[in-house]
């Protein structure tokens, strides 16, 4: 397998074609016949398959999407038939949550060699906490073979729900048929105190935290054994965090004081802060720190967004990652050269032409302050978790030389509904009317 790390910090392909297929292998071998095919089952490829399942689950999708959205407490009601949620939830939101992963783990490495050093390691557990459809745990396999394809990688699989278990299982034997993933039907605090008392386990260990602290965060016992399974991995050593969480105000801010109850235990930051103090952000009320990123989306995605009216184009996700020093000072995980890290893009209105809006840059820096700078509209624009630099001009496209005719264009059906699309970046352009205040954002998905 070829690295695809090290050339930039931005990548578009971030869910890669096999992994994509292993996604239409699984909805394939564990959905029903979809009732709507026009020829017999095995004339299909397993990807055309997944387009008729999705197309029969489209409302599902969408009703997962507005509990996703507006009320994250609504999602257990949802959870009613577990075995379609499970099927639901891989149709429209695990392999943007693996894009979300991917696009976190390049920087990693851009700035640190996170996944070639920690792939040099005799071997590597991923213990994944409400690991649902797996999505997580998958990729990082991929992310780190892709370094070193000897590795040795082990899957420890933890969530509530045996429906999401058995597809997480099935993902991994698809991508490694000998692999034995441990699976642990269980609540995650019966799971963490017997593990908690077990005491940390030998070698490598990367904890998987993907969307399920917002689920958990709330139960004293539950987040008390998690504290702990932390700490004692952190005195045992060997250790690397992934928190993904939603991009929306109040759960990012929740995320961020994760963050720092992990680096107040003595965890090191790797992303996407440039320091491991105490988060600046959390100072103001209404600042919130989240990741964004661009991707290739497959074509099947493509079709979500358009049942779901949206485009995640851009995707938004509160990210971090972290490790217990030792990785560092062994060698295993290099601090690269650190720079500011782009943490907001605040736009102050100066009239009322869009043209003359002055947009900046909020960057968090390594001296663990908050700066503004400004953002020039002829740049490429930056991404928020992206280190600050200087960006190149954006590409203009060459005018039309002088007698050259452009091709006629298509007919417009004046009575064919307008596309009305929402960028899904978490934050989002203003609506007319809102003057230069901050508006509330809508909730990220998942
Ligand atoms: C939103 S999904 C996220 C799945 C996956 N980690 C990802 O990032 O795509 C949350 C998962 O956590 C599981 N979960 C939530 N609370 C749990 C608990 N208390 N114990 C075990 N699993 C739990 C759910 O069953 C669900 O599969």
């Amino acid at each position: 397998m070829q690295s695809h790390h090290t050339r930039s910090e931005h990548r578009e392909s971030l869910v890669s074609n096999r992994n994509y297929k292993i996604w239409g292998q699984t909805i394939s071998q564990l959905a029903k016949t979809p009732s709507n095919l026009e020829k017999p089952r095995a004339e299909y490829s397993d990807l055309e398959i997944a387009g008729y399942v999705l197309q029969e689950h489209r409302d599902d999708v969408v009703r997962l999407w507005e509990a996703f959205t507006t009320d994250r407490q609504e999602v257990s009601r949802y959870l009613m038939d577990p075995k379609r949620e499970s099927m639901v939830y891989l149709l429209g939101f695990h392999l943007a949550n693996q894009a979300r992963l991917a696009a976190v783990l390049d920087r990693s490495e851009y700035r640190h060699k996170l996944l070639s050093q920690i792939s040099a390691a005799e071997a590597v557990h991923l213990m994944d906490l409400g690991c649902g459809s797996g999505a997580l745990s998958l990729l990082t396999a991929q992310e780190l073979w892709s370094y070193r394809e000897a590795l040795d990688i082990t899957w420890e699989m933890v969530d509530k729900s045996a429906a999401f278990l058995e597809m997480a299982a099935h993902g991994i034997k698809l991508l490694k048929p000998d692999a034995h993933p441990v699976l642990r039907r269980q609540k995650l605090d019966e799971y963490l105190s017997r593990e908690v008392a077990a005491g940390p386990k030998d070698g490598l260990v990367w904890y998987q935290l993907g969307y399920v602290w917002n689920e958990v965060s709330r139960h004293a016992r539950t987040t008390q054994l998690l504290m702990r399974l932390l700490e004692g991995g952190l005195q045992k050593g060997q250790r690397v965090i992934t928190i993904l969480e939603p991009a929306s105000q109040e759960l990012a801010r929740e995320a961020m004081e994760l963050r720092d109850r992990l680096v107040e235990m003595g965890y090191q930051m790797l992303y996407p802060c440039p320091h491991s103090q105490g988060c600046p952000m959390l100072e103001s009320k209404r600042d919130w720190c989240y990741s964004e990123a661009v991707w290739d989306r497959p074509p099947l995605v493509k079709k979500v967004d358009r049942i779901l009216k949206i485009d995640r184009q851009r995707i938004g996700v509160s990210a971090y990652v972290f490790v217990s020093p030792d990785l560092i000072e062994d060698g295993h995980v290099k601090l690269g050269k650190e720079g500011s890290v782009v943490v907001g893009r605040p736009v102050e209105k100066a009239s009322r032409d869009p043209l003359l809006e002055q947009k900046s840059y909020l960057l968090c820096a390594p001296e663990v302050s908050i700066d503004k700078v400004k953002a020039s509209r002829h740049k490429v624009e930056l991404l928020r978790g992206q280190i600050y630099r200087d960006m190149p001009d954006i590409e203009r496209k060459p005018k039309a030389a002088e007698g050259e005719r452009r091709p006629p264009q298509k007919a417009r059906n004046p009575n064919a509904p307008k596309k009305t699309f929402r960028r899904d970046d978490g934050a989002s352009k203003k609506p007319a009317g809102t003057g230069g205040k901050r508006i509330s954002r809508r909730r990220d998905e998942d």
